[in-house]
């Protein structure tokens, strides 16, 4: 299961993903916001966090205009380790390294295809473990 959320800057790109989630199956919970009116992104941050913090949903999807403000309010939360990016390697190594559970689009910095492609590395790419599960573990000290 995946929680999805934005504000009104990551509306469209968020919309994008939902349509790739659904045509692939994915469950998914949206916790909005579902119009273009200006509303505050740490309101859909901590909502999206709650559900992977609490193991109902394994990961989470979080778009706004930068994707960092998000992430910055994401990573606030205690279990979460949110990524914020635009770039296919990143998405990977992000999985591999940091075995990252929330990841930060921004919807004024990348469009829907590389949206939809960015999530789609994120959710299918294991977390390598091995070194990096103590260099995982020492993110919670
Ligand atoms: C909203 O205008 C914008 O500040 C927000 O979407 C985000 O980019 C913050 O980081």
């Amino acid at each position: 299961m995946v929680a999805i959320g934005c504000d009104h800057g990551g509306l469209e790109i968020k919309n994008a993903i939902i349509e790739e989630l659904k045509k692939n199956g994915v469950e998914y919970i949206d916790l909005g916001t579902n119009t273009t009116d200006s509303v505050d992104y740490p309101v859909y941050a901590k909502a999206v966090c709650a559900e992977v913090v609490s193991g109902r949903c394994e990961k989470g999807i979080l778009c706004c205009g930068t994707g960092i403000g998000m992430s910055i309010a994401a990573n606030k939360v205690k279990g979460i380790r949110a990524a914020v990016l635009s770039d296919a390697f990143s998405a990977e190594m992000t999985r591999k390294h940091n075995n990252s559970n929330v990841l930060c689009l921004g919807g004024r910095v990348i469009d829907s295809a590389k949206a939809v492609e960015l999530a789609n590395i994120f959710l299918n790419t294991e977390f390598e473990g091995g070194r990096h599960e103590k260099r995982v573990a020492m993110l919670e000290g």
